[in-house]
């Protein structure tokens, strides 16, 4: 059998084990392992960085094709700025690039296209081309893909918080008024249902300062796999083992009706 349909019938294999009335309608990502990627082949991590572009480009296709309605992808952090000059500025760069030479078929596949975080500090050709990408996709509707770029979960929970003090010292509302679901409203994804899967690669085990009020109640997939090597197939093996999780919320798993009779609560 060729290279090919021995990828084929792997993918095959894979999507028939799919549950399609189970698939998350939000997927959050931290595309994670660019720079030891590149490392591992004897590259500048900046390769690492390039590499992961198609990788994203391949999930999303693979989302839509799935029917999931949201992807909200990690793609520079709040601490991100600690890094080599170099490599911020590349990665701006970078992002630049790929915003200009994607958007139009971005826009003819019906994506909407959204900015989560302090753009603020970025240069004003990348803000540019933010804003005109959003303001060019703000009514496809087919998808919402969320860009996180300078974002910090802390960073926006303190935000919410500032605004919702001076709110309440200028009299607008009572600090008793307060509750999850206006601070929720203030929150940058505000209106965007909070993601039931978050996926990290490279084998890392945390959240780095991502989403941190959203992803309270999600599940969560680490792949070893390094974001440059991460693909559908990999993507596939994420859901099917997402949709082999009991998500309990906090309650307990739901017992059928007849079992019920016979619980430790009928008596
Ligand atoms: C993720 O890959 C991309 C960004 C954080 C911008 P890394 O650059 O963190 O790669 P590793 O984790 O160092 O391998
Ligand atoms: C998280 O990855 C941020 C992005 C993927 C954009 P990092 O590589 O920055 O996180 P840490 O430093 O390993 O926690
Ligand atoms: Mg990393």
């Amino acid at each position: 059998m060729s290279l090919g349909k021995l990828i084929d019938k792997k993918y095959n294999d894979l999507s028939k084990r799919i549950d399609m009335q189970k698939v998350p309608e939000h997927i959050a990502i931290i595309m994670d392992g660019n720079g030891r990627w590149a490392a591992k082949k004897g590259l500048p991590r900046s390769f690492g960085h390039k590499s992961g572009v198609s990788v994203l480009k391949e999930i999303l296709k693979a989302s839509k094709k799935l029917g999931c309605k949201i992807l909200t992808v990690y793609a520079f952090s709040t601490e991100n700025w600690t890094r080599p000059i170099e490599e911020v500025n590349y990665l701006i760069n970078l992002f630049c690039e790929v915003l200009k030479n994607e958007i139009e078929e971005i826009h003819q596949e019906s994506i909407k296209l959204k900015f989560i975080g302090d753009l603020t500090p970025f240069p004003e050709d990348l803000k540019k081309v933010v804003y005109s990408s959003e303001s060019l996709t703000k009514n496809n509707d087919t998808f919402l893909l969320n860009i996180c770029l300078n974002y910090g979960g802390r960073q926006e929970i303190v935000k919410v918080a500032k605004e919702l003090a001076l709110k309440s010292s200028d009299g607008e509302i009572k600090p008793s008024e307060i509750n999850e679901e206006l601070f929720n409203s203030k929150l940058l994804t505000q209106g965007i249902k909070d993601p039931e899967l978050l996926i990290r690669t490279s084998g890392e085990k945390r959240i780095s300062n991502f989403l941190l009020w959203q992803l309270a109640y999600s599940e969560i997939y680490i792949s070893e796999v390094l974001w440059p090597e991460f693909n559908e197939h990999e993507f596939l093996k994420a859901i099917i083992d997402y949709q082999s999780r009991n998500r309990r919320f906090g309650g307990i798993e739901s017992l059928p009706t007849e079992s019920f009779e016979d619980s430790q609560y009928s008596s």
